[in-house]
């Protein structure tokens, strides 16, 4: 698995540091409320558990499941919910926790499903963005790091549904991807 590194871009150190920052933002920007996290699957979630520890306010936790790029690393535009949230958010400050904005696709899918659910708010916190191939114009109200425009993994970020567990986030050698390419 670490032979198949080709970079590490942020370390389990850098991560941490941030997500308590992002984690302080929220709390003071959400002060004197409560705050519903709605973690993506399954990308987010060693950052969205980082998050909720650190938040100081109270918070409800749910999920929401998305199509995701299935076999290539480029998006399809086609966006479909696989798992429904089980909570009822009318009423409630809504935080979209992604691991990465890329195209914008799903957020602004997200967002256009969950609005006529009258929540009170909706803000996006992302660990990583990458903007080179935005699509859509996403609010991201929170932001963990940029990231250049390369695949990267690690933290919960998969390529193939591997290499989610690696610490940090890295990207992976040109013949890893190529190794796919050729099954
Ligand atoms: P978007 O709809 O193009 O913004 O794509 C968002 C989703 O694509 C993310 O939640 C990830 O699941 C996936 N994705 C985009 N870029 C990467 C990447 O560099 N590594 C792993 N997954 C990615």
């Amino acid at each position: 698995m670490l032979n198949d590194v080709a970079k590490v871009l942020i370390d389990s150190a850098t991560l941490q540091k941030r997500v308590a920052e992002v984690a302080e933002e929220i709390s003071r920007d959400f002060s004197g409320k409560e705050v519903i996290l709605i973690g993506v699957l399954k990308g987010s979630m060693f950052f969205i558990a980082d998050l909720l520890r650190k938040i100081s306010i109270p918070v409800i936790l749910d999920f929401i499941g998305t199509s995701s790029y299935g076999v290539a690393t480029t998006t399809s535009g086609a966006v479909k919910i696989t798992k429904d949230l089980e909570e009822d958010i009318e009423g409630l400050h809504v935080i979209i926790v992604e691991d990465i904005v890329d195209t914008g696709l799903t957020l602004n899918f997200l967002i256009s499903t969950l609005a006529p659910r009258k929540p009170a708010s909706i803000s996006v916190c992302t660990l990583l963005d990458k903007t080179a191939h935005r699509r859509a114009n996403i609010p991201v109200r929170y932001r963990g790091f940029p990231v250049e425009d390369s695949f990267v993994v690690g933290y919960g970020l998969d390529f193939k549904d591997r290499y989610r567990h690696l610490p940090f986030v890295c990207t992976l050698k040109e013949q890893v991807h190529e190794r796919q390419r050729a099954k």
